[in-house]
């Protein structure tokens, strides 16, 4: 089939990309010319495990190709819409200017029959408003939510996890619904789950996603706090607490929280919507997940304040990790981001390392101090602090970490280290949560 896809970010490159593989004909549009050029060079503009490999082959193969002008989705049968939908300047609401630019300016473009599917993350009741600037067009409107996790963006985007519709009552809903069948004939081939709903649930579905995942973790997070002054070890009360299937283990990582282009925003979008609807109650939960979440940032820079004896100034600090989580270089909303940038604002040297992030961390903070490798952070620090759980630094052992550094305290944001090892080996090791 022939495809657009409008926004070539994080969701939409990898989209692009991967219908291409799955042997579509796909157009990726952006506004950002540079991201374009990079893209059309088979270079990814963001790391992510895989991308490279599949815009090599797309674009060899010949039925990849990028561009800056909406004007050129025209001829294609689905318009994928993958534009931002960030948390707006001073309030809690998504920020849809984006969403409404891309399918104001796809209009001129659409031809009878066309679909235009939604992917991007928005409130409930936007597919509605949208769809209703399509009148005349004689192209309809799905929404079709993307589950991708950074990190494995590729292989959740050609074998998801599952497959929500949302699409209009009546003919045009099951022209809708064939046309989405056909993009995603593979995916459904390997019978993967698929629900077919109206606009609103299949909007909600994507928040109310988002919204339990980071109430799972913040309420980890909440145990964690409650571990900090009764003496109680967070990571065993996790795995016994995990070992209940109706509760599962994972999202129970008690650490420094969440972060990312999505969860808080999402949560946060959800509020502000709910409140709309006069349902501010229903999801007011979500303003206690958020402050949880943040609460966490304030304990790391707690702990490794306390650890420096409440003196900061000058004081060498090795932060290892700035993306938001390990396998990307995505610093938006970034926990360990934020740890270093609080960490440096209190006057402490700061060398923070990630393998991946420090490009895009540069350009937000370039007065942070970034060292070219992890054993670089570590030299001559006094206090470590581990904010993301990349592989490396997970394997990272005391003795190691001895010969590099000035000092013995290793805060540990994430909770992956053997906090037994490390203070056998002389570390004082500080987790979060555990007592
Ligand atoms: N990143 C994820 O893991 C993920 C997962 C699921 C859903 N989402 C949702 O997908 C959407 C996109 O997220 P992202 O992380 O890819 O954001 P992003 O900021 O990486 O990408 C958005 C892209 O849209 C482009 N853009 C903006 N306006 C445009 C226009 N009018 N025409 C063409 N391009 C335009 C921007 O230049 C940018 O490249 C958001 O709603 C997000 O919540 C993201």
């Amino acid at each position: 089939m022939k495809l657009s896809v409008i926004g070539c970010g994080y969701l939409g490159a990898v989209h692009a990309a991967s219908m291409a593989e799955l042997g579509h004909e796909v157009v990726g549009i952006d506004v950002d010319a540079d991201k374009i050029a990079l893209l059309s060079a088979g270079k990814a503009p963001f790391f992510e495990p895989g991308l490279p490999e599949v815009l090599t082959s797309a674009l060899a193969s010949g039925r990849l190709r990028f561009s800056t002008e909406l004007a050129d989705a025209a001829g294609s049968e689905v318009h994928f819409v993958a534009v931002g939908t960030p948390q707006t300047r001073g309030s809690y609401a998504a920020d849809l200017t984006y969403v409404d630019a891309a399918v104001d300016g796809l209009v001129p473009f659409l031809a009878e029959g066309d679909l235009v599917v939604g992917k991007s993350t928005v409130p409930v009741g936007t597919a509605e408003r949208l769809a209703a600037k399509l009148a005349g067009t004689g192209a309809s409107l799905a929404w079709n939510p993307e589950f991708l996790r950074e990190g494995f963006a590729v292989k959740d985007t050609i074998s998801p996890d599952r497959l929500v519709y949302g699409v209009p009552d009546g003919a045009a809903g099951e022209r809708a619904k064939a046309q989405l069948d056909g993009v995603y004939a593979k995916a459904l081939a390997e019978d993967t789950p698929l629900v077919v709903a109206d606009y609103a649930t299949a909007e909600l579905v994507k928040v109310s996603a988002n919204a339990f995942l980071a109430t799972k973790i913040s309420f980890i997070n909440a145990m964690a706090e409650i571990a900090e002054v009764s003496g109680a070890d967070v990571t065993k009360l996790a795995d016994a607490l995990g070992h209940d299937v109706r509760i599962g283990r994972r999202f129970l990582n008690a650490g420094v929280g969440f972060g990312g282009g999505c969860l808080p925003k999402d949560i946060r979008a959800f509020t502000a919507r709910a409140e709309e609807l006069g349902r501010g109650e229903s999801v007011a939960f979500l303003k206690e997940v958020d402050a949880i979440n943040l609460r966490r940032r304030d304990r790391v820079v707690d702990l490794v304040v306390d650890a420096l004896g409440g003196q900061v100034h000058g004081r060498r600090v090795a932060v290892l990790g700035i993306a938001f989580k390990p396998n990307s270089d995505d610093v938006r909303d970034s926990p360990a981001l934020d740890v270093a940038v609080r960490l440096h604002g209190l006057g402490a040297s700061v060398a923070s390392h990630d393998p991946e992030a420090m490009p895009n961390a540069r350009r937000l903070h370039p007065q942070l101090g970034f060292a070219a490798s992890a054993d670089d952070a570590l030299r001559g620090a006094e206090v470590a602090v581990l904010v993301t759980e990349w592989n490396e630094y997970r394997e990272l052992t005391p003795e190691h970490a001895k010969e590099l550094m000035a000092g013995t305290t290793i805060v540990d944001g994430r909770n992956v280290l053997d906090r037994d090892a490390w203070r056998a080996a002389g570390f004082h090791h500080v987790g979060l949560g555990r007592g």
